[in-house]
């Protein structure tokens, strides 16, 4: 990046880590040979392969290595649960909610097409899933899976976990969380406790390596799910293929350094989120209104509008400042759904919305820049447009 460009697009990705590019860089030196052979280098990779997922199973709350499970990103991980559980039998209903990921959304759909029953439970104005509603459903729809990502990526919204586990596991149903947004950027309450049967994520959302990811999940579960990928039997025949071991160390370096650093990346993200609000209030924009849930949702992501402005326009005209428009945070092909949209939203809200990601590097000077610029583009605009 250049000296002057300005990234709060840490939802969408994050830069690496150079800790970890630089242990990805040895690993590829060091054990280049294919893990699948039977000789005394392509045993050192599997050696450190197994001590690379033993560790990811570690910090991602006690699972063994036998518990976790290589994918190319949060979308695979997604697909290979879903699809998994449907076509080996272990679920035949689903419950989601609208405003989920599309990792999540789409492959629900696919599975529809052949059978499966998926129904979705209402959601509050920050979309966070109404536990109620949910209730209801598991009542006509026991032990389904419920499949939901903690942490909104356009909104940052977290659901109130405790409440929600109580009720998954009244009704047996199995539950399975995408924290692909809210890993390493907030205390997980489930982490360690065992009551999540899987979760996924992804490496170059907590400054690893793209296309590099995981599952992890009960044993039990993970043998019975209908792998994705058939081949040579690698990753106990759950994902087959030959696994880049340069992305899994990456993977796991990555997660040592958000894991490590929580606690002070957190603070780091609340404060520059307040400092955020402050300055747009402050500028006295017009049309300003707040989409996220400033007081419980993650505190990396900050969401708002300026009510009747094109935010994707007003994007356009900052060369070096890079964040998103909700219409464009989740990859929404033109006419596709926004979190926004789908939670009823007026347009006039969602049109005007932009997702600001707060990452490890960013600072004060970058948002007060930021709002500066917002200010100077939105007054150009048409009064009428802006004060809607
Ligand atoms: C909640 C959520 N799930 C899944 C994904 C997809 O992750 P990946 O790019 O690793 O497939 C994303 C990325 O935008 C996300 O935010």
């Amino acid at each position: 990046m250049k000296e002057n460009q300005i990234f709060l697009d840490h939802c969408s990705t994050t830069p690496i880590n150079t800790d970890v590019s630089s242990e990805m860089e040895r690993t590829s030196a060091a054990y280049f040979a294919n893990s699948s052979s039977t000789h005394a280098l392509g045993q050192l990779a599997v050696a450190r392969f197994n001590k690379a997922i033993a560790k990811i199973g570690q910090l991602m709350g006690g699972y063994s290595k036998r518990e976790v499970v290589i994918t190319s990103g949060a979308t695979e991980s997604n697909n290979t649960i879903i699809k998994g559980a449907y076509f080996s039998g272990m679920c035949q209903s689903f419950i989601t909610t609208k405003v989920e990921h599309p990792s999540i959304l789409e492959p629900l759909k696919f599975i529809e097409k052949f059978g499966a029953k998926v129904v979705y439970a209402k959601t509050d104005m920050f979309g966070k899933i109404c536990v109620e509603s949910l209730a209801r459903l598991l009542e006509d729809h026991p032990k389904s899976l419920v499949t939901l990502c903690y942490g909104n990526s356009e909104l940052g919204s977290l659901f109130d976990y405790p409440k929600l586990s109580k009720c998954t596991q009244k009704y047996s149903a199995l539950l399975h969380l995408d924290i692909s947004q809210s890993l390493g950027k907030t205390q997980l309450p489930f982490l360690g406790s065992g009551e999540v049967d899987f979760l996924s994520f992804s490496g170059h959302k907590i400054y690893g390596p793209k296309n590099v990811g995981a599952f992890v999940g009960k044993c039990n579960l993970l043998k019975q799910l209908t792998p994705l990928i058939h081949g040579g039997g690698q990753q106990m025949g759950i994902r087959a293929g030959t696994f880049g071991l340069p992305l899994v160390v990456g993977l796991e370096c990555a997660l040592e350094f958000v894991t490590e650093n929580l606690t002070s990346h957190v603070r780091h993200y609340q404060k520059l989120s307040g400092k955020l609000q402050s300055l747009l209030i402050a500028s006295d924009l017009r049309g300003l209104h707040f989409n996220s849930d400033v007081e419980f949702g993650l505190a990396h992501i900050l969401n708002f509008s300026l009510k009747g402005a094109d935010a994707t326009s007003i994007l356009y005209q900052f060369p070096h400042i890079f964040l998103s428009s909700s219409s464009a945070c989740m990859g929404h092909k033109d006419g596709g759904e926004s979190v926004l949209n789908g939670l009823g939203s007026p347009a006039t809200i969602s049109k005007g919305s932009f997702r600001v990601g707060l990452g490890v590097s960013s600072t004060a000077n970058q948002l007060e820049l930021f709002v500066n610029r917002l200010k100077e583009v939105s007054q150009n605009l048409q009064p009428e447009a802006a004060s809607i």
